[in-house]
């Protein structure tokens, strides 16, 4: 069992939960703690389209709302061929809340790759900016 199957299983089950009847493009996050808790996500869609949050997004604000602060790796699931990455909103929030960490991308065909936050977000804005 490869050291992220137990977060990638986690995203698929987030996913089955996804409210993308807009979009049809259904996402599932899963975001793991230092100390090994995962908080699942998924895409929540609306009318308007504009307050749509994305799975990645709704996995970071459970576990901060669950007082959680450290963070070691994400994954993201969809079915697409192309792996889907964190979109630009996601990427500064995941920056922000759990720096330097691994981007699991993976597909419901078995597919994975992983990649480094700094390399997905380089030159961020963040605290240290201010
Ligand atoms: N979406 C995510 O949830 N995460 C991503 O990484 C990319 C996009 C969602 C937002 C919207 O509900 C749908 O996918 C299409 O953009």
């Amino acid at each position: 069992m490869s050291e992220f199957e137990a977060l990638i299983a986690a995203a698929i089950k987030s996913r089955e939960h996804a409210h993308a009847k807009f979009s049809n493009f259904h996402v599932g996050a899963a975001l793991r703690t230092s100390s090994g808790k995962i908080f699942g996500g998924c895409n929540v869609e609306n009318a308007t389209y504009g307050l749509t949050v994305c799975a990645e997004r709704v996995a970071l604000f459970k576990a901060i709302s669950e007082g959680e602060r450290d963070f070691d790796v994400i994954a993201v699931v969809t079915d697409a061929g192309t792996l889907t990455p964190p979109c630009g909103a996601c990427r500064q929030l995941i920056w922000e809340f759990c720096g330097d960490i691994p981007v699991i991308l993976a597909n419901l065909s078995g597919k994975t790759e992983t990649i480094l936050m700094r390399d997905l977000f380089p030159m961020p804005f963040d605290s240290s900016n201010l």
